[in-house]
């Protein structure tokens, strides 16, 4: 592969801001400096006006994922195609362990979607829904495969929830093989109860979907899996947290110095119960996903929480279902309507115009919520999620002054709805570099479907800073 200098950027990385050159020598980045010599290199670039940004990571997709009857409509070629067109160059997407397997069945069958498809490079959590003692192996041997964290479910019941002793268990595992658990924190027995009485009273519209589940059974499932995984001595990482209420079990677990992280996503900060689903009907099946959608008076405090800490990643939980003949599963059942949203595509741009753009991120803030800090506590640093010697050469040249208008009719994802239609971004990837190789030219994705590499990612027991 040619070597390449990316010369008069702005590079950003989590903790910097610097004029300089980057160089690239193959698939890794030799040289960050300003002042590199044209000579050093066979190809130059000039990124003049441009920052240049680790690529991002969005370590929550679910690509080809059976689902409530169906599959999400993403698979890893469309999926990956679409997230390197917005700046994203490494997923983390989530196989499933299906009751009464082994996990390195689930393993392989994610493998086989991933194979020939994926555009960019992936690694893979894995679902947890039961936990013989043959399971407690099978997580061993998981970590052996670069499979550095578990999800699992207190949401579901019957599909996907585990009990509290299955948690913890996994969770005391974990102490043993440094893997990290994920967890999708709601109470899902008792949210159950509350569908059930929605369903009797004939509240069958979407908007039911939210209103079913309360962000108090978010909190105590968030404040369950901080005291589970303190009673283990292990870290836990919260998924698409949504809510103050859940905010603030993170952020008093944290100031008690306790190793718990969290994760919200674009949804959760832009969209709301008021301006999304209220008096919108059937419409609302496009926001049906779990957690569900909050009432505006979330969005502050969640970007507060992004600003303070509180909460240290940005990814999308990626499900995508289209509205026409997937979502329509639900039509006379809320319960029924396959729960998930798309978002991989948008991520940077609505992070960076939301965030940056409106005074709410520092620019370093920005790279450290999509790239940097998801690369620590997934075990992926320093080779992805930042630009230093020696790093894969993930590059995004981003343009900050590049306007789009987010919309179904434009956007890359094979589905049919976008959950941001109409929104107006400044701020948009140009040129996107996997392991150096330009995979997208001027917004145009030109690299091959089967590029992409699995990751083996590092086990590190959450010591990630
Ligand atoms: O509604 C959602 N979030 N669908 C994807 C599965 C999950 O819980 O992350
Ligand atoms: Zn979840
Ligand atoms: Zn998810």
């Amino acid at each position: 592969m040619p070597s390449i200098l990316i010369q008069n950027g702005t590079i950003v990385n989590a903790d910097s801001t610097v004029k300089a050159d980057l160089l690239i020598d193959g698939a890794i980045i030799k040289e960050v400096r300003a002042g590199i010599p044209a000579s050093a290199a066979d190809t130059i670039v000039d990124a003049s006006g441009l920052l240049v940004m680790p690529g991002g990571i969005d370590a929550h997709t679910h690509l080809d994922m059976p689902f409530g009857g169906t599959c999400s409509a993403d698979d890893f070629e469309t999926g990956t195609r679409a997230a390197a067109i917005g700046g994203t160059t490494t997923i983390v997407d989530f196989a499933i362990q299906a009751r009464g397997t082994r996990m390195r069945s689930a393993l392989d069958t994610w493998w086989k979607k991933a194979e020939g498809k994926a555009c960019i490079d992936y690694g893979l959590h894995m679902i947890i829904t039961d936990l013989p003692d043959a399971g407690l192996e099978d997580m061993d041997d998981m970590v052996r495969e670069g499979v550095a964290s578990f999800k699992l479910f207190m949401a579901y019941p019957n599909v996907l929830m585990v009990d509290d002793a299955t948690i913890f268990k996994a969770m005391r595992q974990t102490a043993k093989n440094g893997a990290l658990i994920c967890m999708h924190a709601e109470n899902g027995s008792v949210i159950d109860v509350i569908v059930q009485q929605a369903l009797a009273e004939g509240k069958t519209a979407p908007i039911y979907h939210a209103l079913t589940r309360p962000t108090v059974a978010e909190a105590e499932a968030v404040h369950r899996a901080i005291a589970m995984a303190e009673m283990a001595g292990v870290p836990v990482y919260i998924v698409h947290l949504s809510s103050e209420d859940a905010l603030n079990q993170v952020r008093e677990a944290r100031d008690r110095g306790l190793p718990a992280f969290a994760e919200t996503c674009p949804q959760y900060l832009l969209l709301s119960i008021e301006d999304n689903m209220q008096d919108k009907g059937w419409e609302g099946a496009k926001y049906v996903f779990t957690p569900p959608l909050r009432e505006k008076r979330n969005q502050p405090k969640l970007w507060q929480g992004l600003r303070k800490d509180h909460l240290q990643v940005v990814s999308t939980d990626h499900c995508p279902f289209c509205f026409e003949d997937q979502k329509a599963l639900g039509k006379d059942d809320f319960t029924k309507i396959p729960n998930g949203g798309p978002g991989i595509e948008n991520r940077l741009q609505l992070l960076h115009h939301h965030g940056v753009g409106q005074g709410n991120l520092s620019l370093n803030r920005f790279v450290e919520l999509v790239s940097t800090a998801p690369a620590r506590i997934f075990g992926m640093y320093p080779k992805k999620g930042v630009l230093a010697a020696g790093s894969d050469a993930d590059i995004v040249l981003w343009d900050e002054k590049a306007d789009l208008t987010i919309s179904a009719a434009t956007h890359h994802m094979r589905v049919d709805y976008s959950m941001f239609e109409g929104f107006k971004v400044r701020g948009n990837a140009r040129d996107v570099y996997s392991r150096g190789e330009l995979i997208v030219s001027k917004g145009k994705f030109i690299g091959k479907p089967g590029r992409g590499q699995y990751l083996r990612r590092e086990a590190r027991g959450g010591a990630w800073k």
